[in-house]
């Protein structure tokens, strides 16, 4: 008979997978900076580049409070997610539409990591870990924010312009 698995296998599997995510949107962010042509753009990936970093550090704290080694699980779902981020960066280089399929792509990462975190705050909670949930409702809501302004930058002008010059 398999072994018996319950809610703290699935808890720890959940967050090596939310700490792989963060640590791949780490790294891209950079890239998604660099290739946006709007500055307020560049600034929300900047700072949320930034914001990521302290993610990862509660996601770290969360490992320690379990007395696990901080280790990630490859989530193929972030790879997918921001695998069609990169092409949309290099198909659309140069173009008008550039900056609001880069909001996008954005928005499918930052609406992957709600539900990650969704679901690990509520676990937490059943488990017990109200140290964990904290943690976990502190990113969430980062994300949350994030998406809400992303939303703003494209109502803002970016799908405006992404209709190209028949729009101006
Ligand atoms: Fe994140
Ligand atoms: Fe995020």
């Amino acid at each position: 008979m398999a072994k018996e698995k319950t809610l703290d296998d699935l808890f720890l599997d959940t967050l090596k997978d939310i700490y792989y995510a963060e640590r791949k949107i780490l790294k891209t962010l950079p890239k998604m900076q660099r290739a946006a042509q709007s500055d307020k753009l560049k600034e929300a990936f900047g700072k949320h580049r930034d914001e990521t970093e302290g993610q990862i550090e509660r996601l770290q704290q969360v490992f320690e409070l379990l007395g696990k080694p901080a280790r990630g699980k490859t989530c193929d779902a972030i790879e997918g997610i921001v695998a069609e981020g990169e092409e949309i960066m290099d198909e659309f280089k140069g173009t008008a539409a550039l900056d609001a399929g880069l909001i996008s792509s954005a928005q499918a990462v930052e609406h992957y990591e709600m539900t990650r975190y969704g679901t690990l705050k509520r676990w937490a909670e059943e488990l017990g870990m109200k140290e964990a949930a904290d943690l976990f409702a502190q990113t969430l809501a980062e994300e949350e924010k994030t998406d809400a302004d992303l939303t703003k930058l494209a109502d803002a002008g970016v799908n405006e312009r992404a209709k190209g010059k028949k729009a101006a």
